[in-house]
């Protein structure tokens, strides 16, 4: 069967648009249910939590803003977000670890759930009959805790770093909403994806995946002095650890594009388990030797999914070996 590749736009997100209700701007690349659209409530975010405050100061035009440059002020802002939008009181993990940005990592949640709904008539799928698989989970345990908080899914985690799937599982434990829907598990093999995770009866509805990006601690650091500059206007020769998060978490054999391939191929072997295959794609270059690993593997559909915050695209690319008979059937079957 010929794969269809389908490049879906981000509806509504391609104009710079004002809110009409407070007249404000709102960041409109960021998916029409992202609940950080509208410029940040300071007030409020302080008010969650006050440990924010010092870092609140006036910008170059005079107003008062996060201090974007300091790794330490962006995780609170970030532990801000999820307590005052998503309720998750407890967001504890080492510095060390990836802080991610709230607002992009929701995008994804909120695109595989429109991903879904086109397999559901239309409707958005909600609750505990959803299960996503997230490659990758990390000690922030970002993508678990936005489905569960947005959609009610279901979700597995897997990492090949114990202590960080240590640490999300304290996250899991101390906050009452995430109890019970995160299922964290250990692969315990670092050049395998799915292999020892799911078993040969179960079925998921979708995987999510945020690769490890670069190929060498040389290019991470590289990549971070980028984003320093471009954040300070400032040189730095040794960026901080915490930055970005430059540890292991980052880094794997051959960047995101080997990464992706080896998903891909290993994807072929779990076919019928796993409705829908996604992952992140940072580098639009990376894109070509995907499609053409997908081809080879003869995937049924493929789509590419744009998206992108104010000063960075990317995209998901999403594959199912399944014909469009046995998607309808997957619904019938298991979200009735
Ligand atoms: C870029 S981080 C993503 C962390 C988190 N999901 C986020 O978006 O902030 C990539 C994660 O993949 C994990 N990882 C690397 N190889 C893996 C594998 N074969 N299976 C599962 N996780 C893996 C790393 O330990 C790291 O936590």
């Amino acid at each position: 069967m010929i794969p269809s590749k389908v490049r879906l736009n981000s509806d509504e997100t391609n104009n710079k648009k004002m809110s009409l209700e407070k007249n404000k701007p709102v960041k409109a690349r960021l998916h029409p249910r992202n609940k950080n659209r509208e410029p940040y409530n300071l007030d409020a975010l302080v008010h969650s939590t006050p440990e924010l405050k010092p870092f609140i100061k006036p910008n170059k035009k005079g107003v008062a803003s996060v201090e974007f440059a300091n790794p330490i002020a962006v995780k609170l802002l970030n532990k801000a977000l999820l307590n005052h939008y998503y309720g998750i009181k407890h967001w504890e993990f080492p510095d060390e670890n990836l802080c991610p940005p709230i607002p992009g990592r929701a995008d994804y949640i909120h695109y595989m759930a429109d991903l879904l709904r086109e397999n559901n008539m239309g409707r958005l799928p909600k609750g505990e009959k959803i299960s996503c698989l997230d490659v990758g989970v990390g000690a922030n345990c970002i993508y678990p805790i936005i489905g569960v908080t947005e959609y009610g899914w279901n979700f597995i985690g897997t990492d090949i770093d114990s202590k960080s799937i240590a640490v999300a599982d304290q996250i899991v434990a101390t906050n009452l909403s995430l109890k019970n829907k995160i299922d964290l598990r250990l692969q315990t093999n670092p050049r395998a994806i799915f292999k020892e995770i799911i078993n040969k009866q179960e079925k998921i509805d979708i995987s999510i995946c945020n690769p490890p990006f670069h190929s060498s601690i040389e290019d991470a650091q590289k990549g971070t002095r980028r984003k320093i500059k471009n954040l300070t206007g400032k040189k730095v020769k040794n960026p901080k650890q915490n930055f970005a998060g430059i540890s292991n978490e980052l880094i794997c054999e051959g960047g995101e594009q080997q990464f992706i391939r080896n998903m891909i191929y290993e994807s072929k072997h779990f076919a019928k388990n796993i409705l829908w295959f996604s992952s992140l794609v940072s580098k639009e270059t990376n894109l070509n030797r995907i499609y053409k690993t997908l081809e080879k593997v003869k995937a049924y559909q493929v789509k590419t999914i744009t998206m992108g915050t104010s000063n960075k695209s990317s995209r998901i690319v999403v594959w199912t070996f399944l014909s469009n008979e046995e998607q309808k059937e997957w619904r019938a079957i298991r979200w009735k």
